[in-house]
């Protein structure tokens, strides 16, 4: 169980990756992301989420190399995620969208490489690729995201490499207790994207109920939640208020009563595409 923000959980290979992280969905290149990601180096975050899609990996980049000097740490101490695109899956376009993410970041290696979408019909080529980056030492370590238990055991059944991470939507009303405890049997480090379901989850009652007792705030309660089950989690902000506040989780424990109340308020709700049915 994670102890504080730079706790981190040892992947499949061994590369230890931290439990919390910051996520840049939706927030443009630009002075406020720049700004964001600075601001959760300077409180201590240590990993940052982005992908090719994002449109906002020269940003990225650039707050890493202004965040480190600052904070006085080195990139070594950073653990940055990227992904490839949908339009980029197959061996050479996906080797190619990791050279060009690479550069947009001014980074020499990745720490984490994701398959954003499990396209059907190109992501075991993509796979491939990541296989040969990852043997290569361009990236320390290779997952998938938004795959599904099939997705996982189709691809797992001619890789050669099983994926370290699968990052995929979790939070209170989608709990995905079958692919958790798959992911778990198969040493696959289960990542939660949206953990707060884009903030549309604050004034649940149930949650609001917890959060009064450990005189916590809703979203804490959330990203604890997410800890407790062993699941790495990144929400976003640009506010460095919630930045802060959204890490400050390592001072108390849900009670297992507490916890499968949450897990009760499961919905199989997504605020996200299905995995089984998304056309882009
Ligand atoms: N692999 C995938 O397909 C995929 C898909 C979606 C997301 N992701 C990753 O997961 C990360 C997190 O998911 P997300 O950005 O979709 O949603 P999220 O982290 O669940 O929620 C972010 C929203 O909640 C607000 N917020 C954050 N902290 C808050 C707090 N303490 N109190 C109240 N509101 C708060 C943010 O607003 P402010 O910024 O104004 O604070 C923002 O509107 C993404 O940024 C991305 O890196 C991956």
């Amino acid at each position: 169980m994670a102890k504080n923000l730079q706790d981190t959980t040892a992947l499949h290979n061994g590369i230890k990756m931290p439990w919390f992280g910051i996520g840049v969905f939706k927030v443009e290149e630009g002075s406020e992301l720049v700004a964001a990601v600075k601001s959760a180096i300077k409180h201590g975050y240590r990993s940052i989420d982005t992908a090719a899609i994002y449109g906002n990996e020269t940003s990225v980049g650039q707050a890493i190399h202004e965040g480190i000097q600052e904070a006085n740490i080195s990139r070594e101490d950073l653990f940055v995620t990227s992904k490839v695109w949908n339009a980029d899956l197959g061996y050479e376009a996906t080797l190619a969208a990791f050279e060009t993410s690479l550069n947009k970041l001014g980074l020499e290696y990745l720490d984490l490489y994701l398959i954003h979408w499990p396209v059907k019909g190109k992501y075991k080529e993509a796979w491939r690729a990541l296989e040969k980056l990852y043997k290569d030492g361009r990236v320390k370590a290779i997952g998938v995201s938004n795959f599904q238990i099939h997705h996982l055991e189709d691809l797992m059944g001619e890789a050669e490499i099983k994926p370290m991470i699968n990052q995929v939507e979790f939070h209170p009303y989608l709990t995905q207790k079958e692919l958790i405890t798959f992911c778990r049997t198969h040493d696959i480090q289960m990542e939660a994207w949206s953990p707060l379901m884009q903030g549309q989850l604050l004034d649940n009652p149930v949650l609001q109920e917890i959060a009064d007792k450990h005189g916590k705030t809703v979203a804490q309660v959330i990203l604890r939640w997410d800890l407790q089950h062993g699941v790495v989690t990144i929400p976003k902000s640009t506010k460095e208020h919630r930045i802060v506040e959204n890490a400050s989780v390592f001072d108390f424990e849900l009670t297992q009563e507490e916890m499968d109340r949450i897990d009760a308020l499961n919905q199989n709700h997504r605020v996200g595409p299905d995995p089984d049915n998304f056309d882009f």
